[in-house]
């Protein structure tokens, strides 16, 4: 493959992700840098992907510590495997906290429900509890109380500026390639596994 088709590869596996069930890079681990420093990792499903606007897109609860820590500092590195094809992507960004409006709206309303009941609880992501139990206890569905949880959902846009594309091969033929956004343009370039 050439750089060009690595890049459009890219982005068509993260596409793919976005909009099927059971695809490699449906989840991805997103690192942020925590208040006092230290980096911060956690699984996210990729929920929505654009390659002319250059952006991936998650869904979060607005409570969960990840989003102090974006709103310090925006940027946010992630990663993802295909195990069956020996490949990783990684990607750098920003990414914008989308707390209000109708791309949130349109976001919640086009989720599955079953990927919504963990906005409804009322204790926020990493609360201390003394039994699991209690986690179930305080969604207010399980005691036939009335709460979406929308307060809860927010997007973040993650507006990507590098792309790492790294594919190990079975006869040691390795080959990696980044691409860099510099305004709205790409650069690209092979680099050393
Ligand atoms: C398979 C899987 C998918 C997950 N997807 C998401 C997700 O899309 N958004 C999210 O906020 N947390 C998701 N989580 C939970 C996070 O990994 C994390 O535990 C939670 O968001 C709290 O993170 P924080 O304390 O760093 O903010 C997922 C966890 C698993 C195991």
């Amino acid at each position: 493959m050439d750089l060009e088709q690595i890049y459009a590869r890219i982005w068509a596996s993260l596409a793919r992700a976005a909009a099927e069930k059971n695809q490699p890079f449906k989840t991805m681990q997103a690192a942020t840098i925590g208040l006092d420093g230290a980096p911060n990792v956690r699984t996210v499903v990729l929920r929505s992907v654009s390659e002319p606007r250059g952006e991936i897109i998650f869904h979060t609860d607005l409570r969960s510590p990840k989003i102090v820590e974006l709103s310090r500092e925006p940027r946010i590195a992630l990663v993802g495997v295909d195990p069956v094809h020996n490949l990783q992507i990684r990607v750098t960004g920003r990414a914008e906290v989308v707390r209000s409006g109708p791309e949130r709206l349109e976001a919640w309303q086009s989720s599955p429900d079953h990927t919504l009941t963990v906005y409804r609880t009322t204790l926020a992501p990493g609360t201390p509890i003394q039994h699991p139990d209690e986690a179930f206890d305080a969604n207010p569905a399980s005691a036939g109380e009335e709460a979406t949880g929308f307060d809860h959902f927010c997007v973040v846009k993650v507006r990507v500026d590098s792309l790492d594309w790294l594919e190990h091969s079975k006869n040691d033929h390795h080959e990696r390639a980044r691409f860099y956004r510099e305004g709205e343009r790409w650069s690209q370039g092979w680099i050393a596994p």
